[in-house]
């Protein structure tokens, strides 16, 4: 499963792909405003650093500003994957895109149906939001689950990019589940890491390291 990560600050990119942990980059209208910097430019400094598919969000809701705003996005680098809504104006867009040879994510998905179509207009990339479906008490993996089958039932190549991820156990479900990719915040990555037996683990070796006055360096 490659992993994504869900942010427009530049220094949490910039630790986890020297590590080797990115594969690409989403944003979204929050996460630029949260950074406070100019969409364009964030964007392009993002591009810059990670070579895999960077994210970039319209903001129109009709299909001809939709592609307009596409086609100005998919100018930054050769990487940008356009995000449009899954609405009507978003797919028709995602199809124009598409046949353009831009790579593009359809965002804001939340039922199988909607995957499908996503998937005929298409996209090259699926994000279904599987914690704002936790937080109404909907299954979010569920639906990972649905879409997985659907499109290997029909050989579709879009990829299901698992999104709105709010803990290190969805990421570990979501590869179980056969996801294409997940995209989750810098903390979610980091704390992939930690298991309470490998910090008791830790103290213990180094408990017994002091005593016997091991010392390597
Ligand atoms: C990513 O593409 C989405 O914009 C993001 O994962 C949404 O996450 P949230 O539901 O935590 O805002």
């Amino acid at each position: 499963m490659k992993f994504f990560v869900d942010t427009a600050e530049i220094d949490q990119i910039k630790e986890l792909n020297d590590l080797g942990m990115v594969d690409g980059v989403t944003t979204n209208p929050s996460l630029i405003a949260k950074s406070g910097r100019d969409i364009l430019e964030v964007t392009k400094e993002i591009c810059d650093m990670v070579s895999g598919p960077v994210s970039a969000e319209v903001v129109a809701l009709e299909a001809d500003d939709m592609l307009a705003e596409g086609r100005k996005l998919a100018k930054i680098a050769d990487n940008i994957a356009v995000k449009v809504p899954l609405t009507w104006a978003g797919l028709k867009t995602c199809k124009t895109l598409s046949d353009e040879g831009t790579m593009v994510n359809v965002t804001l998905c939340f039922s199988a149906n909607q995957a499908l179509l996503a998937a005929k207009a298409g996209a090259t990339f699926i994000s279904p939001f599987i914690g704002r479906l936790d937080d109404l008490n909907l299954d979010g993996l569920e639906l990972i689950e649905d879409i997985r089958t659907i499109y290997d039932n029909y050989g579709f190549e879009t990829n299901i990019l698992a999104a709105s991820i709010r803990s290190a156990n969805h990421m570990s479900d979501c590869a179980k589940i056969g996801a294409d990719v997940a995209t989750a915040p810098p903390n979610v990555i980091k704390a992939m890491a930690n298991h309470v037996l490998t910090d008791k683990g830790l103290a213990a070796f180094m408990a017994d390291a002091k005593k016997a006055g091991i010392s390597i360096l």
